[in-house]
């Protein structure tokens, strides 16, 4: 008799953007005339840049020839991206890197997923409260989590609040954790931590042999000078870090599929007896073994985005999203909102009016507005009397979605 991971079983529901998928499509279904504004998934909405274009179709055209054909590649990236990555991404920050510290993969979400696969069950997980809910779902499948609570959290999970109470900073656990989930700027909640912020972290993973996972897939999005865009930056950080970057949000790559992951070797991790071992010889292993690369086209296409003339294509199309999510920003502190993020994130955080569930206020939203957002909830019990709202839309949803919000919900 074949059993299954009775982990899976512990998972609530469904995983949240399927669930607002399915709501939308009962209320289409029912609604067939709504002209509906999605601003739910920070899905990206603009085409690829055209230099990525142009570095697609040559090397699709590459493809095509015997001579110029690739089969299975590096299953940790080719060089010719993984170089780029550390001209472009880390040498301006003073921040070295060798090549085999860099993991290129098929996106951020599977790599922030399968991460834990490489560390022992018996570790003690903390997540930021409200959380991009890959990290919590991956470790309960793992096993890790306990059992679910009738507040809506697991046992075994340390939960760190992130509210409006805190400024959306993290207090360090008062018990004892091993691995630290750290997404900055942050999903859901768009807000940012200083170095300071993360400086404290760095020294919490020394002082306690725990691993910082740092989750750095909206980092185009920081337009404030402070704000570290690598937590390489802080000092030690090497030690104890693993940094995740995606192509997703940098340059409209969510259909497109490319990222990169970096373990540094000095990052060490032990077994029971306390002997140290590099992570980054466990994360090659565990990618040889189960991944067989990104494919030759999308790295290509990856690294037409650091180009002179894909940089500056790239960095105009994150302006636009960020002048969308200065326009969902003003127009919603204009009604009165509390409202947080979308300054270094295209991610804007708002308190639900008087005092509303997450859900309530989603269903507000899409009945009276005809407009799709996530519920605070979904990401956490902390999120609950929160909601999110995407800068990734067009101009003109954006811009109609204000309109309204300001027109057409009663408050
Ligand atoms: C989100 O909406 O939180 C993200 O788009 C999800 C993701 O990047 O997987």
């Amino acid at each position: 008799m074949a059993l299954i991971n009775e982990n899976y079983l512990k998972l609530p529901g469904s995983y949240l953007f399927a669930e607002i998928a399915r709501r939308v499509s009962a209320f289409k279904e029912q609604n067939p005339a709504a002209d509906v504004i999605r601003l739910g998934i920070g899905d990206v909405t603009q085409p690829l840049a055209p230099a990525v274009i142009s570095a697609l179709h040559t090397a699709v055209d590459e493809m095509a020839k015997a001579e110029t054909f690739r089969g299975y590649g590096p299953e940790q990236g080719y060089d010719f991206l993984i170089k780029t990555i550390i001209e472009n991404d880390y040498a301006p920050y003073g921040i070295n890197l060798a090549e085999d510290e860099i993991f290129v993969s098929d996106g951020s979400k599977s790599d922030v997923g399968n991460i834990q696969e490489i560390f022992g069950t018996n570790n003690t997980v903390a997540i930021t409260d409200p959380v991009y809910p890959v990290y919590l779902d991956t470790n309960v499948m793992a096993g890790r989590s306990g059992k679910l609570d009738a507040d809506g959290k697991f046992s075994g999970i340390v939960y760190l609040p992130c509210t409006a109470e805190n400024d959306f900073k993290p207090a360090l656990p008062t018990t004892k954790v091993d691995l630290i989930y750290l997404c900055c700027p942050n999903n859901p909640t768009g807000t940012v931590l200083p170095k300071s912020e993360l400086k404290k972290w760095v020294d919490y993973a020394k002082n306690n042999g725990a691993i910082i996972l740092f989750d750095s897939a909206y980092e185009a999005y920081i337009r404030e000078p402070e704000i570290p865009h690598s937590i390489y930056q802080i000092e030690g950080a090497k030690e104890v870090a693993i940094e995740f970057r995606s192509f997703s949000k940098l340059a409209g790559f969510t259909g497109t599929r490319c990222a990169y992951t970096v373990v540094p070797k000095t990052v060490m991790a032990f077994t029971k007896d306390g002997t140290a071992h590099p992570l980054n010889k466990l994360w090659n292993r565990r990618q040889t073994t189960k991944f067989n690369g990104a494919p030759y086209v999308i790295q290509r296409g990856a690294e037409a985005v650091y180009s002179p003339v894909g940089k500056e294509q790239v960095k105009t199309t994150v302006d636009y999203y960020m002048t969308n999510a200065k326009i969902i920003r003003e127009g919603l502190l204009s009604i009165g909102l509390e409202v947080y993020g979308g300054v270094n994130a295209p991610y804007i955080w708002l308190k639900t009016p008087n005092g509303m569930d997450s859900w309530t206020f989603f269903d507000k939203l899409l009945n009276e507005a005809n407009i799709v957002g996530t519920p605070g909830a979904g990401f956490g019990p902390a999120g609950e009397g929160y909601f999110r709202l995407t800068a990734f839309g067009n101009r003109e949803n954006t811009v109609e979605a204000i309109n309204r919000i300001k027109t057409k919900l009663s408050l």
